[in-house]
């Protein structure tokens, strides 16, 4: 289907976590060729474009966040090789492959950083951030890094300190510095050259700091994230983005193929979301909406306002929505009550896959995958040579493919352990099962990708008559109209909904419904089981 619309709004874009998808030899360690061999399932879910993690030669401080060599693809992922045929296997599915791209700091023990290292006269010195500390001792200013800890590390040869936003593994470069802007979009050129649809970018908030360096008045605001005022959401961002979009234009060859950027934009409101798409829309096209990931709380009414407000703010963007990811809890543990687990996931996938705009699927939340407890995870080896427990690890764990030996996932020791209680949740089973989780996300892509009003209808907000239940309209520009009702509430519930475009028929048709319910005769008087979600077609409209 050609369309007059770019083919990255409205659609869904599949999160792997490389390291954890699928292991193709056996060393316990998810890699490209075991994402290949994945892409049938993936394409049979009605997922179009992949969010592949870092998987560049990298030291692994922070699990590829830390790259080494931005060029090239880190053996225990697989080769150059083997993304160049990763590429070719996803465009005969019609799939689209996005890098993630760490634009903030290189590794440690990147050729740039050991060069800038080497002397204070290097020409590569001032690719990244230095600064003297005080004459009495102690760091350049009181400034915490994002794991905690110090913002800056001393380097004892020429006693300057470097300034790192994450970790020391993960010295910041100096976005002012020319080298450092012409070789990064070389960088952006290599993998669009080798068939990249455009990025996930890293970190976007933190390429440059407050010039004066002011001391941070609250440095044990805890945790240290979201953003602190000095190290992030500065102006000069926006001339990097829009360097960045130019680089992926010169790519471009029609809607069909445009290049995107995907941004961790961690922004705390939606007016910083807003502005990070550029005020000309010639930034990021698909900044992640924060606002809305961080709500890890069943909360109707907040959720109502938010989409309510986000999409009359973004009516002219593409809002992105999501949850989970490898840094988050996973969607399925954070919104369940240990009793509902599989409805909720439900109703948050409905919410997040329905509303207009892009959504992001996490591996692994399509069949409900749970965090790892958190003394499975404590009892979990550290994992190479990093340099400290990580609690994100435990939304990282196996894919869980079938019933055979680590789920499928590797015929080797995983890197990381699975739940002991992951049991019999697995991908064969519930493609298998046409009621499971799998089955309601597959149903929802399609919709979102087939159905004329919830593909690239507008948002028509809609209020409903009990405070436990969202909902919201979506409509096309003929006017064809779909509903989405989400029960957040534990207890049933019989809904009216109010704000209905004029001329909207009584009754309506059930596009999908979790659990299953009859048409309903009534739009005054929609049954709504808990945590149920309904879907809707009315009858009538423009009657
Ligand atoms: C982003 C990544 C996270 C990483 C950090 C530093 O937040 O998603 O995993 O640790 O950047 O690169
Ligand atoms: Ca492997």
């Amino acid at each position: 289907m050609t369309s007059a619309a770019p083919w990255w709004q409205d659609t869904v874009i599949y999160q792997v976590y490389l390291r954890s998808f699928q292991d193709s030899n056996g060393d316990g360690i998810g890699d490209l060729p075991g994402l290949a061999s994945r892409l049938d399932d993936l394409r049979d879910l009605g997922v179009q474009a992949i969010w592949i993690t870092p998987f560049f030669p990298s030291p692994n401080a922070d699990f590829g966040y830390d790259v080494s060599d931005y060029c090239d693809v880190a053996p225990e992922y697989g080769t150059l090789a083997d993304w160049d045929a990763l590429v070719r296997q996803a465009r005969q599915r019609g799939m689209r492959l996005l890098v993630d791209f760490v634009l903030n700091h290189t590794s440690d023990q990147h050729p740039w950083f050991r060069e800038a290292c080497s002397s204070p006269q290097h020409p590569r010195r001032d690719w990244y951030v230095w600064r003297d500390g005080p004459p009495d001792g102690g760091p350049p200013t009181n400034w915490r890094s994002v794991f905690g800890g110090p913002a800056w590390t001393h380097e004892p040869r020429s006693g300057q300190w470097y300034y790192h936003a994450f970790l020391p593994q993960q010295p910041d470069l100096n976005w002012h510095h020319p080298g450092v802007r012409a070789a990064m979009a070389d960088v952006a050129r290599f993998w669009l050259r080798r068939g990249a649809s455009g990025f996930r970018l890293d970190a976007t908030a933190f390429l440059f700091e407050d010039p004066a360096w002011p001391d941070d008045p609250d440095p044990d605001r805890q945790p240290p994230w979201p953003l602190q005022p000095f190290n992030s959401n500065r102006p000069e961002n926006h001339g990097v983005l829009r360097e960045l979009r130019a680089v992926l234009a010169e790519f471009n060859a029609g809607f069909d193929d445009e290049r995107v950027l995907l941004g961790e934009s961690c922004t705390d409101t939606l007016a910083e979301l807003r502005a990070a798409y550029g005020e000309q829309g010639d930034e990021i096209q698909l900044p992640m909406n924060f606002v809305y990931a961080r709500h890890w709380q069943r909360d109707a009414p907040f959720f109502q306002r938010l989409i309510d407000d986000t999409q009359a703010l973004l009516h002219d963007r593409t809002p992105v929505s999501f949850f989970s990811n490898h840094d988050h809890w996973r969607q399925w543990s954070a919104f369940g009550d240990g009793v509902h687990n599989d409805a909720i996931a439900r109703l948050t996938a409905a919410m997040t896959l329905l509303q207009r705009g892009t959504a992001l699927v996490y591996y692994g939340e399509e069949i409900g995958m749970a965090d790892l407890p958190e003394a499975e995870l404590a009892a979990a080896p550290l994992g190479l040579s990093r340099p400290r427990a990580d609690p994100r690890d435990r939304a990282r764990t196996p894919m869980q493919w079938d019933a055979g030996p680590h789920a499928g996932f590797s015929l080797g020791t995983p890197w990381l352990p699975l739940p002991r209680t992951w049991g019999d949740r697995h991908v064969a089973a519930q493609r298998a099962d046409p009621h499971s989780l799998w089955h309601w996300y597959r149903a929802l892509i399609a919709l979102k990708r087939d159905d004329p009003a919830l593909h690239a209808g507008a948002h028509w907000p809609l209020h409903a008559d009990q405070s436990s239940v969202l909902v919201f309209g979506r409509r096309s520009a003929d006017g064809t109209l779909a509903l989405v009702l989400l029960n957040w509430g534990e207890q049933a519930c019989e809904v009216a909904v109010r704000g209905l475009p004029a001329g909207t028929g009584p009754t309506a048709e059930v596009l999908l419904a979790s659990p299953p319910i009859a048409a309903p005769q009534r739009l005054d008087r929609v049954p709504l089981a808990p945590y149920g979600v309904a879907v809707l077609r009315p009858q009538g409209v423009n009657a």
